[in-house]
């Protein structure tokens, strides 16, 4: 390790030179000043030290003087005054004003050893101890940025995951539409029409993309009804009913325990439910329908009669709307069918048209609920 730099300031050259050599003797490297001006020019120059040790009283710039230049240039650079024992008070000021110690002359070399030993000491500890905040700072710095960069992948994973559940929704939305083939693409009709109008009432897209799920999955439960009931072409006995509506409860059943959709399988257990208490399967009533099945009753009564049907033709989209007017307040939400009624008719129209063009050529989930959800 090179020897630690000392620089010394006393207008007495006697003095300088006492200290200099018993400094130098015990393996320091030192230069000397006669003035607080020569010191100054001697740090302004470039000369590097790693203690001042300087009289406090000399002609000119004083000790004080010198230790408010330096102490703002070289913070790291200890100053140790050397004063007379009358000056005291002036040395104890220095120390408040930012001097390491100050030391009484007459001293001993022990003395004037200590004293420099414990300054370059002190120094040590504290460019140390910055270093080590520094690199800290560094290493927090290093570590956050890495966490960032996982926190990203782990993001692109799940938003991949999701898609992923997505297209197995898709697929199991396919698999519904072979057994119960009521009309070709009313699931993601009524999908789309459900997302409008939630959009249309500013509900937040995450929310969007629950409603959005639990309206494409609404009648999933199917799955589990007879074909014999389910394809039955004349009306449904009491008991078949029975059967039937229990399509509610099953979809509920085989979508609650999947993560991802647990808000979405309320919306498939409350979809045959009637705002004014008289659907099923719970009776529920107003408010205690979730909001998302409230949204979707109108857009299945609104793609019911405006598709063909095997006893009848499509009908106008002004029946439809007629049949939500006249039944709001009973069958919906006469909250959200004013929402319906602000919706222009040509976006049911656009909706139908996209959609039934689409049906077998993307799907629906992943592509069409991001967009309309997000958008
Ligand atoms: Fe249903």
């Amino acid at each position: 390790m090179p020897a630690d730099r000392i620089l010394i300031v006393d207008d007495e050259e006697a003095i300088r030179e006492i200290v200099h050599s018993m400094l130098t003797i015990s393996g320091f490297r030192c230069q000397q000043a006669a003035s607080g001006a020569e010191a100054l020019a001697l740090l302004e120059s470039g000369e590097e030290f790693e203690l001042i040790l300087t009289d406090l009283m000399m002609g000119g710039m004083d000790g004080i003087a010198l230790l408010e230049r330096t102490k703002e240039k070289y913070p790291d650079v200890p100053v140790v005054m050397v004063t007379a024992v009358h000056d005291i008070s002036v040395a104890l000021a220095a120390i408040r004003n930012g001097a390491y110690d100050y030391l009484l002359k007459p001293f001993e070399r022990e003395q004037l050893l200590a004293i420099v030993r414990r300054a370059l000491e002190n120094r040590r500890l504290k460019t140390e101890n910055r270093a080590y905040q520094m690199n800290l700072e560094s290493l927090v710095a290093a570590r956050t940025a890495q966490l960032e960069t996982e926190k990203k992948k782990v993001d692109q994973t799940l938003s991949q995951l999701e898609q992923s559940y997505d297209i197995t929704l898709e697929a199991l939305g396919d698999a519904l539409d072979l057994k119960d083939a009521e009309t070709e693409g009313h699931s993601k009709r009524v999908t789309a029409y459900t997302i409008a109008m939630a959009r249309a009432m500013g509900l937040p897209g995450e929310q969007i993309r629950v409603i959005g799920r639990g309206a494409f999955l609404h009648d999933i439960g199917k799955m589990a009804i007879p074909d014999s009931i389910l394809r039955k072409p004349g009306p449904l006995t009491p008991d078949e009913m029975a059967i039937m509506k229990e399509h509610c409860y099953r979809g509920y059943q085989m979508l609650r325990k999947i993560p991802f959709l647990t808000e979405a399988c309320e919306i498939v257990y409350s979809h045959q439910e009637f705002y004014d208490g008289t659907g099923y399967p719970r009776k529920l009533k107003g408010a205690e329908i979730p909001l998302g099945s409230r949204i979707f009753a109108l857009a299945d009564t609104l793609d019911a009669i405006m598709s063909d049907r095997p006893y009848r033709a499509a009908q106008p989209f002004s029946a439809g709307r007629d049949e939500i007017v006249k039944w709001s307040g009973r069958q919906f939400d006469p909250e959200v069918v004013k929402v319906f009624l602000t919706i222009p008719e040509s976006i049911w129209h656009d909706l139908r048209k996209e959609i039934d063009s689409q049906v077998y050529r993307y799907p629906y989930t992943s592509k069409l609920a991001r967009t309309t959800a997000n958008s």
